[in-house]
């Protein structure tokens, strides 16, 4: 079929999502473990010497930023399509991160994980946190040299 209608497009959009929620809830990844893990993973990130102090610099309000990550891990988990921000942007706006940085990060990040997930879901969002990872970096990258 070339052309769909709206409301063909509208259901297929829908269609397709309630398979990967499907596929995701069979593999123990949902909105009760996206809420579990964000809220983990960042009151680690806070009590972090190496990274604690980062967020802070820019983090004053915490809530807003908790409920801005839940947005995006159910964007890219579930595609609910909810999260509207810039990740590049926003991190090449922070002090310059380094390798370092981001590898502490997914270390505390894969912790989490352990600790609240199933082995599969696990090793789901871990993939796909560390291919967002890698493309961030690029990007912040792309982004200084456009800077300079
Ligand atoms: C060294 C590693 C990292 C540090 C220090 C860091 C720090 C931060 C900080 C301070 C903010 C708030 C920025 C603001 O509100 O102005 C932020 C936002 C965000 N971070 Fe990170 N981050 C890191 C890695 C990552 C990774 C690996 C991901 C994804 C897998 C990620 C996803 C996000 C998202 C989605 C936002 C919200 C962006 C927006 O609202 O446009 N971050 N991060």
């Amino acid at each position: 079929m070339l052309y769909m209608s709206f409301s063909e497009a509208r259901e297929s959009i829908l269609n397709e999502r309630l398979k990967r929620r499907r596929e995701m809830a069979a593999i123990g990844v949902d909105e009760t473990l996206i809420e579990r893990m964000v809220d983990t993973f960042y009151d680690r990130v806070r009590a972090d010497d190496h990274l604690g102090p980062i967020f802070s610099a820019t983090i004053r309000d915490w809530p807003p930023h908790l409920a801005q990550m839940k947005r995006f891990w159910r964007s890219i988990l579930l595609t609910t399509g909810e999260f509207h921000g810039s990740p590049v942007a926003r991190h090449a706006a922070l002090q310059p991160l380094t390798r370092s940085d981001f590898d502490h990060w997914l270390s505390l990040f894969a912790a989490t994980l352990d600790d609240v997930a199933t082995p599969p879901a696990r090793d789901h969002i871990l993939t796909r946190a560390r291919s967002i990872a890698a493309s961030l970096s690029q990007g912040i990258a792309r982004a200084r040299l456009q800077e300079n």
